[in-house]
């Protein structure tokens, strides 16, 4: 929660301080916070003096509020610059506090971003993948961020999730890849698999959550999709794909390693890959040109309603 050292500002106050109130809310992932370089007029706020924010703990992202214009069109926005997740400790209400207070501000469609890894050989590492549905393990098993009781009487009690990632706006990611020239092959469509994390996917996980359907594994996101669509904002996402998640389809047995080296082989133990942050970080960095200037094409693509 907010830090005790640091002034409170209520949100009135905050909105005093912007010209126009947003109509797009973007959610940036890890190494993706440059966005706020495509921004005029920008005003940043820390979370630490905004009322209900939490603290990212996590290197490479930032803990501001961003309000400003984007686009040729000077449409206006507000970005989170950095997230909460369950795996830092944050309760549901601290991770779905950014959406809550967008659409409160007016938002109607939320652009979220995240840093994932690929489960298969067809969506190599850099590759933006536009999601089309999800695989929460965690939702099924009672991390939904709506469990419990209801925050007001004006939300369903049961959400549907069927329609949860927006046509309209997934079409629009497909347009602004076009007019900005890029490959065919910089956008791909999948299925993000939601994990808590925050350990990496064991190559048994992987195949796991492969042979399940998913195409991009990650350990954010879900519980903003849940609650903007509680809140019935339109959402689209867009994953970063920043490393691969090695599923190896045959181990080498050791066991007959080690008795060929018995009978005076020469044998070499395999070497191990695995996911680390810095590899995120590293491809979130040189790939973040790119999703800003995908989702500032986006933005101008997206009608006023
Ligand atoms: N697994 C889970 N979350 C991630 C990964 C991954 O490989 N890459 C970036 N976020």
């Amino acid at each position: 929660m907010s830090s005790s050292t640091t002034p409170v500002l209520p949100f009135a106050q905050t909105l005093a301080t912007i010209s126009r109130l947003p109509r797009i809310g973007i959610v940036c992932g890890s190494g993706l916070s440059t966005l706020v370089s495509s921004l005029k007029n920008v005003v940043q706020l820390p979370y630490s003096q905004l009322q209900g924010f939490g603290e990212s703990t996590v290197v490479g992202q930032k803990s501001m509020l961003a309000f400003g214009l984007m686009g040729k069109d000077n449409v206006p926005v507000v970005a989170m610059l950095g997230r909460f997740h369950p795996y830092e400790g944050h309760k549901p209400i601290v991770v779905t506090y950014g959406i809550r207070i967008m659409k409160r501000l007016g938002v109607k469609d939320v652009i979220i971003t995240n840093a994932a890894g690929s489960l298969t050989p067809d969506i190599p590492v850099g590759t933006i993948v536009v999601i089309r549905d999800h695989l929460a393990l965690p939702n099924l098993t009672g991390m939904n961020p709506s469990f419990g009781p209801l925050m007001s009487q004006e939300y369903a009690r049961f959400i549907p999730l069927g329609d949860a990632y927006s046509p309209r706006l997934r079409r629009l990611a497909f347009l602004a890849s076009h007019y900005l020239k890029f490959d065919s092959s910089a956008l791909a469509e999948g299925t993000y698999a939601w994990v808590a994390g925050p350990a990496y996917e064991t190559p048994a996980e992987g195949r796991f959550l492969r042979d399940a359907g998913a195409h991009v594994v990650g350990m954010s996101t879900i519980p903003e999709v849940v609650a903007a669509r509680e809140e019935k904002l339109e959402v689209m996402v867009l994953s970063l794909v920043t490393n691969t998640v090695v599923i190896p389809d045959t181990y080498r047995s050791i066991k007959a390693e080690v008795e060929a080296e018995l009978a005076g082989q020469h044998v070499e133990l395999p070497s191990m890959e695995t996911a680390s942050h810095e590899e995120v970080l590293e491809t979130g960095r040189q790939k973040a040109e790119v999703m800003r200037s995908l989702v500032e094409r986006i933005v101008e693509l997206v009608p006023a309603n």
